[in-house]
């Protein structure tokens, strides 16, 4: 058998370990070859194919980003994406395909295998953890990693100058890396898109922080947004992509708190630090898991599926249902962290 396997959308720390953990499986236990195609689904449309077999994933399992590449090619916006598609796989006599994405990349997958017959396994990837069929995604633990060291530094330097310090971090549409990593680093301020926040409560905790004669940290996810009335965000529209950006709540709010309660405030954005490097070690369990699975998805024919974490163990789940809704952070959880606002 055959197998492509393609990476798309934004890059994720732990990619790397899902191609070498499928392709060390499928080619040691199964006898499968494989080929990686480059770049998301611009390979398989373009025909940028890539050999695949164990010497190519050798070593691979830290390095952060994903040797085959990726982009956010959609075929189905694309002139004949999708016959291109197929003739790619068809030439190079592919039998199953498995695609590591978030979102757009696994919707395309559905559609591949529901309305093409092209036959796909999908595997989870964001760092967002928004996608609502499994617990985790690969990827979130390095981010919220990564965001808790930042936050940490920014504690002792916030204190030697008694400012306070915003920090954004990734979350378009959800405050996971927001919420794990503000309780980790102990933020006396989390802001998340799922709750519009009142700037006059955020300056509120804020005095009542330097009251005890500590500076605060307000950690504030890219998609957060201020109450009606209360914003003068800077929307930079949408991207070449069609994604709406919020970019600058971190800016906006360190100002608003400036000029609100005359405390000095500066503004850190993690942005792409958090995605970039080596995975920590539970992304690489998560992922070469993943790898795994999904190979012997691939074995059994069970076509149309995603694999996900339930608990310790991995399930396989209808791709189309794992890409319906997004995972939010639910409001009694978020709640849990206010007894630290403040
Ligand atoms: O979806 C993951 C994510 O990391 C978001 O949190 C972030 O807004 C976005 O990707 C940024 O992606 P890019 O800069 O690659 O367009």
């Amino acid at each position: 058998m055959r197998v492509g396997v393609l990476t798309g959308g934004g890059d994720c720390p732990g990619l790397n370990a899902v191609i070498r953990g499928l392709v060390r499986k499928g080619a040691q236990e199964y006898g499968y070859e494989f080929v990686g195609f480059r770049d998301g689904w611009r390979g398989p449309m373009e025909g940028d194919a890539v050999p695949l077999d164990i010497p190519a994933v050798r070593g691979i399992l830290p390095r952060g980003g994903t040797i085959l590449g990726s982009s956010r090619t959609n075929p189905f916006k694309e002139k004949d994406g999708v016959r291109r598609i197929k003739e790619t796989l068809a030439k190079h006599e592919i039998e199953a395909l498995i695609a590591i994405g978030g979102e757009d990349t696994l919707g395309v997958a559905a559609r591949l295998s529901g309305e093409h017959a092209v036959p796909c396994v999908g595997v989870p990837k964001t760092i967002d953890n928004d996608l609502s069929a499994t617990d985790y995604t690969f990827g979130f633990d390095t981010a919220v990693g990564v965001a808790t060291e930042a936050i940490d530094r920014l504690h002792t330097t916030a204190e030697s100058h008694m400012r306070v310090l915003v920090v954004e971090v990734m979350g378009r549409h959800a405050g996971w890396i927001a919420l794990h990593s503000g309780l980790a680093g102990g933020a006396n301020v989390i802001l998340i898109p799922e709750q519009r926040f009142d700037i006059e409560q955020v300056c509120r905790w804020i005095e009542s922080r330097f009251t005890v004669r500590y500076a605060p940290i307000v950690v504030v996810a890219e998609g957060a947004m201020p109450k009606d009335g209360q914003m003068v965000l800077k929307d930079d529209s949408t991207d070449s992509f069609g994604h709406v950006r919020l970019s600058g709540v971190g800016e906006w709010l360190a100002k608003e708190i400036e000029s609100r309660t005359g405390k000095e405030a500066r503004t850190t954005v993690l942005g792409h630090t958090q995605r970039g490097g080596t995975p920590s070690a539970f992304d690489r369990w998560l992922a070469t898991r993943f790898g795994l699975h999904a190979i012997d998805a691939v074995r059994d024919g069970d076509f149309g599926k995603m694999v996900a974490l339930r608990g310790t163990a991995i399930v396989r789940v209808p791709i189309a249902e794992a890409t319906a809704k997004l995972k939010t952070v639910d409001p009694a959880l978020y709640a849990e962290a206010g007894v630290f606002f403040g």
